[in-house]
């Protein structure tokens, strides 16, 4: 039966009582509304561990005022459920003041995978999700933590950020989970409308034949501005990037660095409607 809590203190007795057995912790970090991709990553944590335990807590510091936080989707009851049939022994759910207490004025700063991307367009964004983070990762201290492939820079970021500040837990990519038309499964998706739920794929399908002309020799920065324009032709209102990219540095790739068979990564984000979506994929394996 999963447990619930809500202070690191309880949570703490909890990591204690695993490690005095013996056990294996893994973390799962979310923010709720939690999809079949969520579910993936917490039976990818089981392979790791013997004990996961899932994160819910909707950060507001990795929102700028205007952005979804107020609509972000919650469902704490159903998660729970969802995840007690998943075999999770530990829901940790903290407050917004449990997590961020009176005066707290502390953050991490970031550089390079953190730069450009998603940064050029949500500023704030890394920072609050390299803080919250790295809160998490000391509160339950587990020996792994998985995070979705979905959003692609942040695991670069969080994978850097481990590295570079000593925390001992290996950090583990989980694969996008798609929809059968390909549209990557996100809480998000439940904002689209039904017409904008038939565009939404566009922006896979689209990354994908970047990727394939990238790798045919096309120019990679002709081919992010031809992707750009097929996706505002589709009906997409914004394109804040496609990009073809190194797929640990995140730094642009050249025809010549493609050829020559450097890891790549396709990434993009663009608003269709209201809402933001994102995407990445590595098109030698797409
Ligand atoms: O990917 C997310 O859901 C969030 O950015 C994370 C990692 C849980 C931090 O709030």
């Amino acid at each position: 039966m999963i447990e619930t809590t809500r202070t690191v203190s309880t949570l703490r007795s909890w990591v204690k009582t695993c490690r005095q057995s013996g056990k294996r912790i893994a973390l799962v970090p979310t923010m709720g509304a939690l999809h079949e991709g969520h579910l993936t990553l917490v039976d990818l944590a089981r392979r790791h561990a013997d004990e996961v335990a899932v994160s819910l807590f909707v950060n507001p510091t990795q929102f700028a005022p205007g952005e979804d936080l107020d609509r972000y989707p919650r469902d704490e009851q159903g998660d729970r459920a969802k995840l007690d049939a998943r075999g999770v022994s530990m829901l940790w759910a903290p407050t917004p003041d449990e997590m961020y207490p009176d005066g707290f004025s502390t953050t991490v700063s970031l550089d390079g995978p953190a730069l450009g991307l998603e940064t050029d367009h949500r500023p704030h964004f890394f920072g609050g999700v390299a803080t919250v983070v790295t809160k998490l990762l000391l509160q339950v201290l587990p020996d792994v933590a998985v995070f979705g492939e979905k959003d692609y820079q942040q695991l670069q970021v969080i994978s850097r950020l481990t590295r570079d500040l000593d925390i001992p837990t290996q950090i583990i990519g989980g694969s996008t989970i798609r929809e059968p038309d390909g549209l990557a499964m996100s809480s998000r998706n439940a904002y689209l409308s039904k017409e904008e739920r038939q565009v939404a794929p566009v922006l896979n399908i689209t990354l994908k034949a970047a990727g394939r002309a990238a790798l045919a020799g096309d120019d990679p920065r002709t081919t992010e501005t031809k992707a750009i324009s097929q996706l505002l032709a589709a009906g997409f209102a914004r394109i804040d990037y496609v990009a073809i990219r190194h797929a640990e540095s995140l730094a642009p790739l050249t025809s010549a660095d493609i050829k020559a068979g450097q890891p790549m990564r396709v990434l993009g984000a663009g608003v269709l409607g209201k809402t933001r979506l994102i995407d990445n994929l590595d098109p030698r394996s797409a």
